[in-house]
């Protein structure tokens, strides 16, 4: 019998424009999630080694480009996608003017441009946190679709614990990331941290940010016993 085709189903016009509208009206520097320099999480899992050069990595939601440059500039083939155009842009023109190379598209992370098992690893950092809470198993499933078996993904969100006004509306709880990821991924560590708000912003609070190491199942999460 012939199977019915798998849909896919990306992001929603409104919410594309609602992105390519905030790179549009403000300056990337003054966005309040911008840093010059690279996520802690991928910082630190290129400092342990948790992803090596030269392998592939993937930056889902990479906005103007941070981490997809410090991957390139240690050595990484470095690949970044995002819905904003202007995130795109500027990510490219901010890798051309330090003569990096590196592969930065416009893409949806519910319908990722990438070929079943063809990236060795993947990080996100305040991407998955804005997905629709229906949405997050699908995110999940994307992601591991495109890993290779025993690929790494470094995810960092906005807990809970955050109660600025600024971030996203809903802040998963480590249990709702759990539930979206688990299927497909191994916890292999997650830890807390708290850091200033960036950016222009009345706000000091602190902005508690989640991370983890996960690794992508080889088979399917074995039931409960
Ligand atoms: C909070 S910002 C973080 C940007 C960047 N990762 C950083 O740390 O500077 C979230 C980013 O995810 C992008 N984004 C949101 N939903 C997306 C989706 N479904 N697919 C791809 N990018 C998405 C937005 O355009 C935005 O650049």
């Amino acid at each position: 019998m012939r199977q019915a085709p798998v849909r896919r189903h990306g992001t929603s016009r409104s919410e594309r424009d609602r992105w390519r509208a905030t790179y549009e009206r403000t300056p990337y520097r003054s966005l309040p999630w911008f840093d010059e320099g690279p996520s802690p999480h991928v910082e630190l899992a290129v400092r342990e080694r948790v992803l090596s050069p030269p392998s592939s990595v993937l930056d889902i939601g990479c906005g103007a480009g941070s981490n997809v440059l410090f991957l390139a500039r240690s050595g990484f083939a470095a690949h970044g996608i995002d819905l904003a155009p202007k995130a795109v842009a500027t990510a490219r023109r901010r890798a051309e003017e330090e003569g990096l190379t590196v592969h930065v598209q416009e893409g949806d992370a519910l319908t990722l441009p990438f070929p079943d098992q063809t990236l060795d690893g993947a990080v996100d950092n305040g991407c998955f946190h804005t997905i629709p809470i229906p949405r997050r198993r699908h995110y999940a499933r994307e992601v591991a679709r495109v890993l290779r078996p025993d690929g790494v993904f470094l995810l960092g969100w906005i807990g809970r614990e955050t109660t600025t006004v600024e971030g996203p509306p809903h802040r998963p709880s480590l249990r709702e990331v759990t539930t979206s990821l688990e299927p497909h991924f191994v916890f292999l560590r997650t830890w807390i941290n708290e850091q200033p708000l960036r950016g222009p912003g009345p706000s000091e609070n602190p902005w508690t940010m989640y991370y983890a190491y996960l690794r992508r199942r080889k088979g399917k999460q074995p039931p409960p016993r």
